[in-house]
């Protein structure tokens, strides 16, 4: 992970959530949020929070629960903020998940969607949402399997490193689809004081069409950051030759690409 990798800021928040939300973190929203709600807490406290796709997704299944929502770039956390509104009992607040401003055992889950990839300690993360659960609390999130079998996304860093073959522009293999390994992630967590209760995939299917997806990732993304650092190219330029890809891949009007995740529920020791 390099320190732009996790800069969700600028333009970033907004086109994330109108383009990428839609495309790839809804579905897997809902069964997480699934997930969560079977669990019946009275107090969530949900880390990397974004722009708020899990959170919705929990406020509609657990009206009555105390939700947090923390992440550590303010600007996801205000798109989220006005997403849900203010009648919403969600309190929001910034807080990098390695150092949570909450007590030891404030909550029954912590729960966290797509987050703990852009970690840069991610037992460290682990071990700072076991201080804040209960003991018998649960953890509760999810990672992207490997870019491989994210077929989008494979096809834009693959065109992008083509014209400009600098590793700093592996962006997505690196940090979101860098935590892929059932056994690190497995280890990592019990070696942060949880059984894991349930590991399972996920596969899904992304509609979008070539223009949307090279847009979004190419300028919605912490990619956007890494493009403007690295200097081969514009962010603009990268998107022209993700879409020229992608219609190449797809050929043009809707897309569809398969996705592949992992959801994983763990309890807290005793
Ligand atoms: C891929 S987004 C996921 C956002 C949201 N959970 C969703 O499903 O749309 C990753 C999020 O992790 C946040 N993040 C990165 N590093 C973090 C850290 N150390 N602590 C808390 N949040 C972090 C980013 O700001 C970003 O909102």
């Amino acid at each position: 992970m390099t320190a732009s990798d996790a800069d969700f800021v600028g333009e970033i928040p907004d086109l994330y959530d109108r383009l990428l939300v839609p495309m790839i973190f809804q579905g897997a929203a809902d069964l997480l949020a699934d997930a969560v709600a079977r669990i019946g807490p009275d107090d969530v406290l949900e880390t990397a929070a974004g722009t708020g796709a899990l959170t919705r997704a929990m406020v509609d299944r657990m009206p009555r629960a105390r939700i947090t929502a923390t992440d550590l770039n303010p600007p996801m956390l205000e798109r989220a903020r006005q997403r849900i509104g203010d009648a919403s009992p969600v309190q929001f607040q910034q807080a990098s998940a390695l150092a949570l401003p909450f007590p030891d055992d404030s909550f029954d889950v912590v729960a966290c969607q797509f987050g703990v990839m852009f970690f840069p300690d991610r037992i460290a993360g682990h071990r700072e949402a076991r201080r804040v659960l209960r003991p018998g609390g649960h953890l509760a999130f999810n990672v992207w399997d490997d870019i491989e079998h994210n077929e989008i996304a494979h096809v834009v860093e693959a065109a992008l490193i083509a014209v400009v073959p600098d590793p700093a522009l592996s962006f997505m293999s690196r940090t979101p689809h860098g935590y892929a390994d059932p056994d690190l992630i497995r280890s990592d967590v019990e070696s942060a004081g949880f059984t894991t209760l349930s590991f399972d995939p996920v596969e899904s299917v992304s509609r979008t069409t070539a223009e949307e997806a090279a847009l979004v990732f190419c300028q919605g993304t912490p990619l956007r950051g890494v493009i403007e650092k690295q200097g081969g190219m514009t962010p603009v330029q990268a998107t022209a030759i993700a879409t020229e890809a992608l219609l190449a891949r797809y050929g043009p009007g809707p897309i569809e690409g398969s996705i592949r995740s992992y959801q994983i529920m763990a309890s807290a020791h005793a």
